[in-house]
């Protein structure tokens, strides 16, 4: 993605072995690049939501493994000391399956090296792997959803094609490109006339704050609205579809998102507006069947729903919302069952969501986990 000419990625390390992020929590804001140097800075860095979105949990996850690889060499116990580290990066946040696939994935890979000098230069070679492996992804899964958006402007007779997301699952929560982005991004580079309603997504307001600032700075028209209006957008025939990410997705084609996407499919179905999730097979649970009673659901504090922070006087401000004294309750992310969803759009191709329509692109992986 490029900001003012530079490109980035969302995380990215450096020569000397820095690993740096962009801290999202300042965005649109403020743009605050921070290095990670220890465990627990990269625990922090999740667990706070500097860094956010599923891929990107799971790349930042697969370097504090690195970093854990390096702390652990300093012990008297390798394998003791990354097991624990490994372990408390996994309690960072509950809901994104990305954290825990990074985190399996990159300690198996360094328990089976030699203890040696080498042993970090592999981990941060798996590393860098893992993010390549996440921005390849998200490439693909643009080019397999461009297909859709093409479809309906071809149906539209090249009519703006109007999509509907929800949250920030754009390159922002990824590495690069973003999963329901990507197809977005390159639709509008390759002539296809887009323009995005963007949830505001409260109560964090990724879509307000994060999508609508990338969509700016690549130039796609957007519009942000209130969570509560899609229903009513789709019942005037000014949604051609919803596309948005996944924070994980069982083997069943049962989707957790961001809280607010199960209303969103709801409302899709009532009025026969195509719902789309991109997601990479990362994103995939392989052990769950049912996502309503197995995917775990992040509750996250009451302040961010009794507060909003927004930029006032040139600085960053909180305000209370709500009268001091009534209870609020977070719930971060909710559970779109399968039979809301149209299709899946993964690095592999477009799928129903369904364990047949998933076992017929990821066969192999199916049960690995
Ligand atoms: O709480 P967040 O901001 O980490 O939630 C992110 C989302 O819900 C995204 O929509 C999801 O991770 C898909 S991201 C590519």
């Amino acid at each position: 993605m490029n900001i003012n000419g530079k490109h980035f990625t969302s995380i990215w390390m450096e020569e000397k072995g820095d690993v740096k992020i962009i801290d999202q929590r300042k965005l649109p804001f403020d743009w605050v690049i921070e290095t990670l140097s220890t465990v627990e800075d990269f625990y922090q860095a999740i667990r706070q939501m500097k860094v956010r979105g599923a891929p990107l949990i799971g790349t930042t996850a697969a370097f504090g493994m690195m970093v854990a690889t390096r702390e652990a060499l300093l012990t008297d116990d390798f394998a003791k000391s990354l097991k624990e580290a490994a372990n408390y990066l996994k309690t960072s946040r509950p809901t994104a399956v990305d954290l825990f696939y990074a985190i399996d994935r990159m300690e198996a890979y360094i328990l089976a090296q030699a203890v040696d000098n080498h042993i970090l230069a592999k981990a941060t070679t798996a590393a860098l792997t893992y993010q390549k492996e996440n921005i390849q992804n998200c490439k693909s899964i643009g080019e397999n959803g461009l297909e859709i958006i093409q479809n309906i402007a071809d149906e539209k007779g090249g009519e703006v094609v109007h999509i509907l997301t929800h949250c920030n699952a754009g390159w922002l929560a990824t590495d690069d490109y973003g999963t329901a982005t990507a197809p977005i991004y390159l639709a509008h580079d390759r002539g296809i006339r887009v323009h995005v309603w963007v949830d505001e997504t409260r109560p964090r307001n990724q879509g307000a704050r994060l999508t609508a600032w990338e969509l700016r700075q690549h130039g796609v028209p957007h519009t942000v609205i209130a969570d509560n209006t899609g229903g009513h957008l789709m019942q005037h025939h000014l949604v051609d579809m919803v596309l948005v990410g996944s924070d994980r997705t069982t083997r069943s084609g049962d989707v957790a998102n961001k809280i607010g996407t199960y209303l969103k499919a709801l409302a899709a179905k009532d009025n026969g507006v195509p719902f789309y999730v991109a997601l990479p097979s990362s994103t995939i649970d392989w052990t769950l069947d049912d996502g309503l009673a197995e995917i775990p659901i992040e509750e996250r504090s009451p302040d961010e729903v009794t507060f909003i922070d927004g930029l006032h006087d040139q600085a960053l401000t909180r305000v209370r919302l709500t009268p001091e004294g009534s209870l609020a309750a977070n719930y971060a992310f909710d559970v779109t069952p399968a039979r809301l969803v149209t299709g899946l759009i993964t690095e592999k191709g477009v799928c129903k969501a369904s364990k047949e329509g998933i076992s017929r692109l990821f066969g192999d992986e199916m049960g690995e986990m």
